[in-house]
C-alpha cells in the first residue's frame, strides 16, 4: 500500500459523506478515488424517488474522474456508517473494474473500523470482453 497517502484519501471520502444525498435510505456512503497522477475525486451517493435511478458513492466518483480525464487509479477509499464497513456493491465492482484489477481498496466507518481488499479479492472473474 506504499504510495498512497490514506489520510488524505480517507479525508475526502469523510467530507463527501457529508454531501450524500440519501433521503430514502438514511444511509450515507462518500468514496474518494486517487488516480494514477495524484488526484483525488470524490462522490456521494444520489438517491432518486424511483430507487432505480440511484447511484452510489464509488460509481459517482469513478464517473466524475473519467469526466475529467482520468483512466487510471490507484485506490479508493469508501466510508460507510454502522458497525462494520460496507463494500463497494457488485455493479460497483464492475465498474471499478473496467479501468483495472490492482486497486487498493479502503473500507472504512467514521469510527475507525476499516478493511482493506485488492479489487481482484473483490471482484474475482470480473466480465470483460477480451
Ligand atoms: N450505496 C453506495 O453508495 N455504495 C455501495 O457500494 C452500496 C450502496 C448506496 C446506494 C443507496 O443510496 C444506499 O447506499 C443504500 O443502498
Amino acid at each position: 500500500m506504499s504510495g498512497v497517502d490514506w489520510p488524505a484519501l480517507k479525508a475526502a471520502a469523510l467530507a463527501v459523506q457529508g454531501r450524500a444525498y440519501a433521503p430514502y435510505s438514511n444511509y450515507h456512503v462518500g468514496a474518494a478515488l486517487l488516480t494514477a497522477d495524484g488526484e483525488i475525486i470524490a462522490g456521494c451517493n444520489v438517491e432518486n424517488a424511483t430507487f432505480g435511478a440511484t447511484c452510489c458513492a464509488e460509481r459517482t466518483a469513478v464517473f466524475a474522474a473519467v469526466a475529467a480525464g482520468h483512466l487510471a487509479f490507484r485506490a479508493i477509499a469508501v466510508v460507510t456508517n454502522g458497525a462494520a464497513p460496507g463494500t463497494p456493491c457488485g455493479i460497483c465492482r464492475q465498474v471499478l473494474a473496467e479501468f483495472g484489477r490492482d486497486l487498493e481498496v479502503l473500507c472504512f466507518t467514521p469510527e475507525g473500523a476499516e478493511a482493506r481488499y485488492l479489487l481482484s479479492e473483490l471482484l474475482p472473474h470480473a466480465f470483460t470482453l477480451k
